[in-house]
């Protein structure tokens, strides 16, 4: 079963196998076949000095508030709400974090910041101005396509939102990204099998909720 995985063991991904994983993802399908997808694969040196940035940014109180697009309706739905709460709760009770310790919190919010310490990172982009709601859907397939790719071959990502709150950041660690907005990143590794933030399994709702039969 996919899950997210939020801490690697710090072996890299030889290039080959990433190439071959993007390849396989890339036969995703897109409207019209599009396929208007962009991925930049940070790591190195490159990912250390946008790391440091992200932290000097995030410790230093730069509040992460400079999103390039809305990701969720606003208000969010009561539905939704209740769920995103819940995941809050029980990853925090499943850490062993008090909800009302916010120092732990913090720390536990960091971790986006850090990109739960991959040494592996991808950014998901699309050219800007050159999409409608349905270039996002496209890009969200290939995106979902990729985290497969990974964990077929054993290995764990997350997807993550939050880090597209330093957008200025992004384009001053990735040359030639001026005209690209920047959509998702997604830390990749070896999973550390084990690790608290790994063993962690999200609730979903019942079939019935969200699935039904015409006929
Ligand atoms: C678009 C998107 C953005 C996400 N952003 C974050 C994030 O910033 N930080 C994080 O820890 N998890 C993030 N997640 C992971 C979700 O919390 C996770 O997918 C959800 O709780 C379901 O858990 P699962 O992936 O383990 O099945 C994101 C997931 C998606 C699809």
């Amino acid at each position: 079963m996919r899950k997210s995985v939020r801490a690697f063991t710090g072996e890299i991904v030889p290039i080959d196998v990433v190439q071959s994983i993007v390849l396989g993802a890339n036969r995703a399908p897109s409207s019209k076949n599009t396929q208007p997808w962009k991925l930049i694969l940070v790591q190195g040196a490159a990912l250390e000095n946008l790391r440091s940035d992200y932290q000097s940014a995030f410790n230093g109180g730069v509040k992460p508030a400079d999103f390039e697009y809305v990701y969720s309706p606003d208000p969010l739905p009561d539905a939704y709400k209740k769920r995103a709460v819940e995941l809050g709760k029980t990853f925090l009770a499943h850490k062993g974090i008090d909800r009302q310790n916010k120092e732990k919190r913090r720390e536990h919010d960091g971790e986006n910041y850090k990109f739960f310490g991959a040494k592996q990172v991808f950014f998901l982009a699309l050219n800007k101005g050159e999409y409608a709601l349905g270039t996002f859907l496209d890009c969200g397939i290939f995106f979902q396509t990729l985290i497969i790719e990974l964990h077929n071959r054993g290995l764990g990502c997350c997807p993550q939102y939050s880090v597209m709150a330093y957008p200025d950041l992004l384009r001053k660690h990735i040359p030639n990204s001026e005209d690209q907005m920047f959509l998702l990143a997604l830390p990749f590794g070896y999973p550390q099998k084990g690790h608290i933030a790994n063993t962690f399994v999200s609730q979903r709702e019942p079939l019935e909720t969200f699935f039904r039969v015409v006929e």
